[in-house]
């Protein structure tokens, strides 16, 4: 009895010695990971589920990336799931795992529609009380992560495709303005974060992309502090062309803000229909980020705050799940095998 258990053990140690010694090798043996080979910073999106169960996906993130973007946990219904009760345990386990390996952590997101938790969509208040209640969220955290997390999506998509602010819980409960507020408040927390302005279809729609601008100019004149442009890039292979992005890059760096790719991922199957996979769809996918990657190295240096994909496998992406459709956005294929898109960008970087 007492010998099995020996075998048992000493067969499982030394799976476990190889198991490490694997995720090892991958991490400083293999070739060089992509952000060694770009001079601005190349970004995922980290779900902390995959990060603390799956031992592949947590070296890809070491080893390829230098920004890291948490998924959904800096989010309010996270973070803040109960009135002045903040949940800091996953995220600060997240950010100092990240930090002892000198990654940059970028806060996705102070103020949303989504992602709520109940006790604010159901909170009563005046507008006085919404705004107190919108300043304590985001200094609370800002304060809390300060000198850990450098920058800030403050806002996130409040705009609609029409070029008209979204009516928002936010908007409704402290009218317009609560955007500025909400930057004020950031800056406020931690002077010295960058201050990001973040929404999606800014690289297509020139209407929607405009009203952000003339709202971002306006804040600027008034003395806020704003300090970029998160271009979420939820991009397809159908849509949009190359040169709507490139005019997109050059309108938002003629405003003087930074550009963030802060969520980029390439559908292939945007429509969901029933797709036959071959070479050529997942080619047409490389070349699309190949010319995505050429624009942003046009940018100059001062506004390239860098580019954070989506997450990291297909299997993990949140378009998936989302829109209930087949698809394969990112770098890394089902089986975390680096599929031509990743290829594409140690080409052009
Ligand atoms: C998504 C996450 O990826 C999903 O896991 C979650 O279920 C929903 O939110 N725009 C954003 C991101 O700003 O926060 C969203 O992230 C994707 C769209």
């Amino acid at each position: 009895m007492l010998k099995t258990k020996f075998t048992i053990n000493l067969t499982f140690l030394v799976i476990l010695i190889s198991g490490c010694q694997r995720e090892e090798n991958y991490i400083t043996n293999s070739s060089i990971g992509l952000f060694s080979y770009s001079s601005y910073p190349i970004g995922t999106a980290i779900d902390i589920n995959e990060l603390e169960s799956n031992a592949i996906y947590k070296s890809i993130s070491l080893k390829e990336f230098n920004s890291i973007t948490p998924e959904n946990i800096f989010k309010a219904e996270a973070l803040q799931p109960k009135p002045l009760t903040f949940n800091w345990t996953e995220a600060d386990s997240l950010v100092s795992f990240f930090l002892t390996y000198n990654k940059r952590i970028h806060g996705h997101t102070l103020i949303w529609h989504n992602q709520l938790p109940q006790w604010i969509i159901d909170y009563q208040g005046s507008p006085y009380e919404w705004e107190q209640l919108m300043k304590v969220h985001i200094q609370t955290i800002v304060k809390h992560f300060k000198n850990k997390v450098t920058a800030w999506d403050v806002v996130n998509e409040a705009f609609n495709e029409d070029g008209t602010l979204r009516n928002t819980i936010w908007k409704q409960k402290i009218g317009v303005g609560y955007i500025e507020k909400a930057f004020l408040f950031a800056n406020e927390a931690n002077p010295n974060a960058l201050l990001f302005y973040n929404d999606y279809n800014l690289e297509s729609n020139p209407i929607k992309r405009n009203s952000v601008l003339s709202l971002l100019k306006n804040l600027r004149n008034r003395g806020v502090k704003v300090d970029g442009i998160g271009v979420q890039m939820h991009v397809s292979t159908y849509y949009p062309e190359p040169t709507q992005i490139a005019i997109a890059f050059q309108e938002i760096i003629a405003d003087k803000f930074k550009i963030h790719l802060s969520e980029l991922d390439i559908s292939v199957n945007p429509l969901g229909k029933n797709i036959i996979l071959s070479e050529s769809l997942f080619n047409e996918q490389a070349n699309l980020l190949g010319s995505i990657v050429l624009n942003y190295n046009q940018i100059p240096k001062q506004y390239q705050y860098g580019i954070t994909f989506w997450g990291i496998s297909d299997k993990n992406s949140w378009i998936r799940s989302f829109y209930n459709r087949e698809d394969y956005p990112l770098l890394y294929d089902d089986n975390y095998m680096p599929k031509p898109c990743y290829y594409k960008i140690f080409k052009v970087l």
